[in-house]
């Protein structure tokens, strides 16, 4: 069996890349860094490393090629993205997150999932993020890009669903996971199960139901203590290590 994880060269990627490889799959990963890519292939020599930045056009023609110069894959994620925190919503910042996390992405999802049209089955996935549940101040590109995911493959699924094909589609939903190393096994497992969604830890499937359905007014007055709220949560998390 083959996969493709495309942004498996760090945190989560690497973390369901290394996953895939210990299950004995066949595993190519790609990523954007050169470090990153050196550290990755001394790490795990048997996966097959190439470097693909979404942001640069023509980024949907190169993951076709990807798929197939490896001789399709059975599995492919989607674990590229940026993150910025742009209270001042900086316009370059929140249309590079756009560039990557909507339409680089969706590039990337779209070409694996042609792939597995014509092929007829296949395991699709994403991860998104629980910033795709709500609009928030202080980062509202980052959660626009995320909600657009959450759509984009909602749509995959109805569409495979609609053809009558085994194409699982699973948006993999982490939630201040930090560098993510420990949740390697729960993402491997909800993509092998064909699951639609998988919240990362699990116990953000309630605290989102809730966040999601928040009146508006509420929503908006809680933009002043949603950190502090969360902060507990967010230790966990080096890239939140700066914030209050
Ligand atoms: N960690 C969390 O707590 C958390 C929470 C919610 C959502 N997420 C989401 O989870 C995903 C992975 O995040 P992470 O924390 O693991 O971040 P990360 O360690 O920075 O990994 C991001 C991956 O995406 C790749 N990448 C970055 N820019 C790219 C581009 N332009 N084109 C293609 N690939 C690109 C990176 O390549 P290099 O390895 O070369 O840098 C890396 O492999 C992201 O979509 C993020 O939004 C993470």
């Amino acid at each position: 069996m083959k996969a493709l994880v495309i942004g498996g060269t760090s945190g989560l990627g690497r973390a369901l890349a290394a996953e895939f490889l210990s299950a004995g799959w066949d595993t190519a990963v790609t990523g954007v860094r050169e470090e990153a890519i050196m550290d990755f292939s001394a790490a795990y020599p048997a996966a097959k490393v190439s470097r693909l930045d979404l942001s640069v056009a023509g980024a949907h023609a190169r993951v076709e090629t990807l798929i197939s110069s490896l001789g399709g894959v059975d599995a492919a994620a989607v674990c590229a993205g940026l993150y910025t925190d742009d209270p001042e919503a900086d316009w370059t910042a929140e249309e590079k997150v756009i560039a990557v996390n909507a339409a680089g992405c969706a590039a990337a999802l779209n070409a694996a999932y042609g792939h597995f049209r014509k092929k007829g089955a296949g395991r699709l996935a994403c991860v998104s993020s629980i910033g795709g549940v709500r609009g928030n101040a202080r980062c509202p590109a980052y959660n626009a890009s995320k909600a657009f995911l959450f759509n984009y493959l909602e749509g995959l699924r109805q569409n495979a669903a609609a053809a009558g094909l085994p194409i699982s589609v699973t948006n993999l939903i982490p939630a201040y996971v930090g560098e993510g190393t420990g949740c390697g096994p729960a993402m491997l497992a909800a993509v092998l199960a064909g699951r639609r969604s998988a919240y990362l830890p699990g116990y953000w499937r309630l605290l989102a139901a809730v966040y999601r359905n928040l009146p508006d007014l509420l929503h908006e007055k809680m933009a002043r203590w949603h950190y502090v709220l969360l902060k507990p949560f967010m230790r966990r998390s080096p890239r939140w290590k700066n914030k209050t």
